[in-house]
């Protein structure tokens, strides 16, 4: 393929390729040596209309991993502010030879814009597009879960349990998440207040709860998500004191979980919100060990679309 603009788009065996891709490189960059030249040449745009910190420094870092060159653009600061278009900025980036543009927007759709618009001929990368996808996110989360979860099973993620616990409704991660793990076989369970949860979810892989006390014993992953109150136009219902009382995970429902139940944020956390400080700093906490899997990830995905393979991932 020669871009990665959503999660669904992956077959399994697709997304495996990346998985053990990532094995790879993540044991490698372990050893003394941490920079490869599989992409020497080769130019990286990280092009970020919306903030971020994991996401663009993990894509700087994985491509630097690579050798290649990066550029780094952010909307504030540039000539977006003066009303520049997408279609304006693609083309300058084009003019500069970009060979993969990552990007991150506030509108859904604008990766697959830039992707079949024909401005640009590079690989696009979508790095979380408005509350549509976050495909990379969903792929180093994977990733992780196969690590603590299914490295060591035949099956690997097949029939694990997830639990994906918030404001799906704003949440790109929760939407790419559920649609690779399902092709990984992983089950899903969305759990959120009826208020925070999209409209057409019916029609998503998952089965659905409000009630997170009868969820988070059966499952393998619990994943808590963000309250983005930024997208909510200054209304949040249930209230902020009560969202935290009956979907938050504190000491008390992480004892709960099973002993080999792992707990995951993609992160920026609000702690004290939807999780309690001293379960994101506990044992099963695996939230810094995703940004650390998240860099391996984006090295395969960048190798793998730039050059890694003939035939493409
Ligand atoms: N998880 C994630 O996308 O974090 P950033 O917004 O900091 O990139």
């Amino acid at each position: 393929k020669r871009h990665l603009l959503s999660a669904g788009d992956l077959t399994r065996d697709d997304a495996e390729l990346i998985l053990s891709t990532a094995a790879e490189l993540r044991d490698l960059a372990d050893r003394p040596i941490k920079k490869l030249p599989a992409l020497r040449g080769r130019t990286v745009v990280n092009l970020f209309f919306e903030d971020s910190t994991r996401t663009r420094i993990s894509f700087e870092a994985a491509a630097k991993r690579l050798s290649a060159d990066v550029i780094n653009f952010a909307a504030k600061g540039s000539s977006v502010s003066k009303g520049e278009s997408l279609k304006d900025t693609a083309l300058t980036l084009e003019a500069m030879g970009a060979d993969a543009v990552v990007v991150r927007h506030g509108a859904s759709g604008a990766p697959h814009r830039l992707a079949h618009s024909g401005w640009v001929r590079s690989s696009v990368v979508n790095a979380g597009d408005g509350t549509h996808e976050h495909p990379t996110q969903a792929l180093l989360d994977a990733f992780t879960m196969w690590r603590h979860l299914g490295q060591s099973r035949p099956g690997g993620l097949e029939g694990r349990r997830v639990a994906i616990v918030g404001d799906v409704l704003h949440s790109r991660v929760a939407r790419s998440n559920a649609l690779l793990l399902q092709t990984l076989g992983a089950e899903v369970t969305l759990v959120a207040p009826p208020t925070l949860l999209p409209v057409g979810v019916e029609t998503w892989p998952v089965e659905t709860s409000y009630d997170i006390d009868r969820v988070l014993p059966g499952v393998d992953a619990v994943m808590m998500l963000r309250v983005q109150r930024e997208r909510m136009n200054g209304g949040f219902f249930p209230t902020p004191r009560e969202y935290s009382r009956r979907y938050g995970l504190d000491a008390r429902r992480m004892a709960a979980l099973q002993d080999h139940t792992i707990v995951m944020h993609p992160g920026p956390m609000v702690r004290g919100m939807e999780i309690t400080a001293d379960v994101a700093d506990s044992e099963r906490s695996v939230i810094v060990e995703q940004v650390t899997n998240g860099v391996a990830v984006r090295m395969a995905v960048l190798y793998l679309l730039l050059g890694g393979n003939e035939s493409g991932a």
